[in-house]
């Protein structure tokens, strides 16, 4: 493109449409909102799922000037779930679908000067398009919840390129450039300026190419040789730009893309990353947030592929149950993080036009994300349907034509199914608390032969657990963790496990626990961890990150017939010392149990520490000291004190300073400490946030934590200035923080 202009800022915004307001430009009821905006802020929990499904009116009022050859489109990254586009009044398109983008010409109606983009955004559960028809696991909201620009075109432009990768574990590396032109003439010369550049902005590789474009020629393959780069894994995910910039005698077009050299391959023994096999573990995420719903700007998009790849060192996450924000994408390929994206949809199939949706949203995805290193398999069944033999025929075909050089999943939960993919990617929920973590493929498939095999979810509804639960019900969250991954790690032809799920989430009142929220996750809504984070999070080198995590709240009255035995600690060190007060010292070493993992945790139990030795009840009770030990030195070490009292409010905010010139947000967590940094899972003290400055909070502003933690995020109001929190609780020294808006 020439040119592109964000529009993200200035949007007015009616919850009330009506059809007047196509042509009307009186906005005096509208509100002045920002993008991404979510079409009604909802409470945390216990809501009215209907709150968000009405349709409303948004509105953006744009000056331009183009010149007689230009073309002006908007695009829009993500709307929910019907958007129908007007400029200046008249009719442009209408867009099926809220989770991949669209753009649209505007040229036809546009007027040099100003101009007003109107959208009418219908966020009903409509049945003729995916994931609805049937019930729904989560929620979808509303609005125009991702970002918009107009882009600037001349009557030539490449539309869109795919970056093929050749030669991957040469020195010498190739890339072949599918490249998509749009031009009205028959024969057009045109040049086309191809650059590469590292990481740090470094041409590595230049290149000029003569072409003739056709109108009537959809693509150009253009192969670029002797390319000396890098490749993209997961330790070091180095990523390139290719700079393309097409001449012809109209004019010149630009794009920009990312990507990475690597090979990937699921076979019948196993994931392959360039030629190293590697164990997949992973977890779903969904793209919600508290209050918000999906509204959430780049940063905080950014922030979840963070917390997963870099503080739960997961190495796989799959977007579950539809193609996610590309912030989190872009965000994946920078860390190193393997993606599952998948179509939207949730067990039901509707009818031929709900089909054509979702095989257009198999198209509207590929051709959104194929340069992205990170994602290694397209997943183009709905989540849990039946089989359907031609439905999943064509969307198999059609991936397989826009990208040859990914594999297809497709998520099913039913066994024998028709096996039309390339991976046979399956949610075992076979564990229920008995003998059986996983099931062997051959008894799933129903094949008499082993095939690319992945387990796409476990646990989840077979035992949701809230981050506020008693500690035995967390204990048997996290074994119920553990035992899936250590049998995931044993069996030769598991790729990996992926588990069910991130993060809680608002839901249907269908599922979950009542309030409209599925406590299936590993972390709060607000992204904080529960015990079972750290099954995850303890199964990496303890050189990178120590990890020591008891799975109790240390007390002796907390549990049945009270005790802490056994006691799970969650552990990638070679040996923890556990000190019952100065009474008494243990060695203790990971279990055999699960030494199918890289990291198995310390289990203590009364095979090695007796209740006596811990203390009867009705004997005294004292503080325990665990230490971690790696190469005989102490690398970590935890105070669990016997006589907790409230000590501190914690305070930490994710980003001390935030953009104003758009919607900008960070996190904020709060948690209650003892004297040795412990939280308090019982403390329920109000606590009240004030905030002053250039900024909003979402939620209220006082809080009762719950599992003695909470979170709220701030969003910008495009003012700079010094945005004041003050959080205050009785008994606890307040605490004052100031973020800059910049
Ligand atoms: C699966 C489904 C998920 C979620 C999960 C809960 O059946 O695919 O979306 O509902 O169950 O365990």
């Amino acid at each position: 493109m020439k040119k592109t202009i964000r529009l993200n800022n200035n949007w007015f915004y009616n919850p009330d449409y009506n059809e007047s307001m196509i042509k009307n430009d009186d906005v005096s009821t509208f509100d002045k909102v920002n993008l991404p905006h979510t079409n009604i802020e909802l409470p945390y929990n216990y809501f009215d799922e209907k709150m968000f499904q009405f349709v409303s009116c948004y509105k953006n009022f744009f000056e331009v000037s183009l010149s007689e050859d230009e073309k002006l489109c908007a695009r829009f990254e993500g709307v929910m779930a019907v958007a129908d586009v007007f400029i200046n009044g008249h009719f442009v398109d209408q867009h099926l679908g809220g989770y991949t983008p669209f753009e649209y010409d505007l040229t036809p109606y546009i007027k040099n000067g100003d101009n007003v983009l109107t959208v009418k955004v219908d966020s009903r559960e409509l049945e003729n398009i995916p994931p609805f028809g049937g019930q729904i696991d989560y929620l979808t909201y509303g609005g125009i919840y991702r970002e918009v620009e107009l882009r600037i075109y001349d009557q030539t432009y490449i539309k869109h390129v795919r970056i093929e990768t050749l030669n991957n574990h040469e020195t010498n590396k190739a890339v072949l450039l599918h490249m998509s032109a749009v031009t009205d003439k028959v024969d057009c010369k045109a040049t086309l300026d191809v650059k590469i550049k590292n990481q740090l902005g470094k041409q590595i590789k230049s290149l000029e190419v003569v072409l003739n474009l056709n109108k009537e020629q959809e693509s150009y393959d253009i192969q670029i040789d002797n390319v000396q780069a890098e490749l993209w894994d997961l330790e070091s995910p180095n990523l390139y730009t290719i700079e393309l910039t097409l001449t012809t005698e109209n004019g010149k077009d630009h794009l920009k893309e990312r990507f990475g050299f690597r090979t990937c391959e699921f076979k019948a023994d196993g994931f392959y990353l360039n030629n190293r096999k590697i164990q997949l573990m992973g977890i779903n995420r969904h793209q919600s947030y508290p209050y918000v719903g999906y509204a959430m700007p780049k940063r905080v998009q950014e922030k979840d592929a963070v917390i997963l790849k870099d503080e739960l060192h997961f190495n796989l996450v799959r977007t579950s149950h539809y193609p996610q924000s590309k912030h989190f994408l872009n965000k994946c390929d920078e860390l190193g993080i393997l993606v599952f994206e998948e179509i939207p949809g949730w067990q039901h199939i509707g009818n031929q036009t709900w089909k054509d949706v979702a095989i257009q949203n198999v198209k509207e995805m590929i051709e959104r994300d194929w340069n992205h290193p990170s994602i290694i398999i397209w997943g183009v069944r709905i989540n849990e349907s039946q089989d359907d033999h031609d439905f999943y025929t064509s969307t198999n075909e059609l991936a397989r034509v826009l990208d040859p050089t990914r594999q297809t999943g497709g998520v099913r939960y039913i066994d024998n199914s028709e096996f039309l993919e390339d991976v046979y990617t399956m949610n075992d929920f076979v564990l229920d608390g008995g003998e059986t973590a996983l099931r062997d493929q051959k008894l799933v498939t129903g094949l008499d032969r082993n095939v690319p095999y992945l387990v796409t979810e476990y646990n989840g509804h077979m035992y949701p657990t809230k981050r506020f639960d008693c500690e035995e019900r967390q204990m048997e969250h996290v074994k119920r963790h553990l035992r899936v991954q250590d049998a995931a790690f044993r069996n030769e032809n598991i790729s990996g496990a992926i588990g069910w799920c991130a993060f809680d989430y608002n839901t249907h009142n269908d599922f979950g626990a009542g309030d409209r929220i599925c406590y299936h996750g590993i972390m709060d809504m607000f992204r904080v961890n529960k015990f079972a984070a750290s099954v995850y999070k303890s199964q990496v080198s303890p050189k990178i990150d120590p990890v020591l995590e008891p799975v109790t709240f240390w007390a002796r009255g907390e549990r049945s017939i009270g005790g802490i035995l056994p006691l799970t600690v969650l552990t990638n060190c070679d040996y923890i010392t556990l000190s019952f007060g100065e009474l008494k010292t243990f060695k203790l070493f990971p279990s055999e149990v699960y030494d199918g993992l890289p990291y198995p945790p310390v289990i203590v139990d009364e095979s090695i520490v007796t209740v006596e030795d811990l203390g009867e009840w009705g004997m005294k009770w004292e503080d325990g000291i665990i230490k971690g030990f790696v190469n005989d030195a102490c690398v970590i070490s935890k105070t669990l004190s016997k006589n907790p009292l409230p000590t501190y409010l914690s305070v930490k905010t994710d980003d001390l300073v935030l953009n104003s010139n758009e919607k900008d947000a960070t996190r904020t967590v709060v948690s209650i400490l003892d004297q040795a940094h412990n939280l308090l899972p019982f403390f329920d003290r109000p606590v009240t946030i004030d905030l002053t400055g250039p900024a909003k909070l979402h939620g209220p502003s006082v809080v009762v934590p719950k599992g003695g933690v909470f979170g709220f995020w701030i969003e910008t109001i495009n003012k700079t200035g010094i945005v004041d929190l003050t959080l205050a609780c009785e008994g606890l020294a307040p605490v004052n923080i100031q973020i800059s808006i910049v």
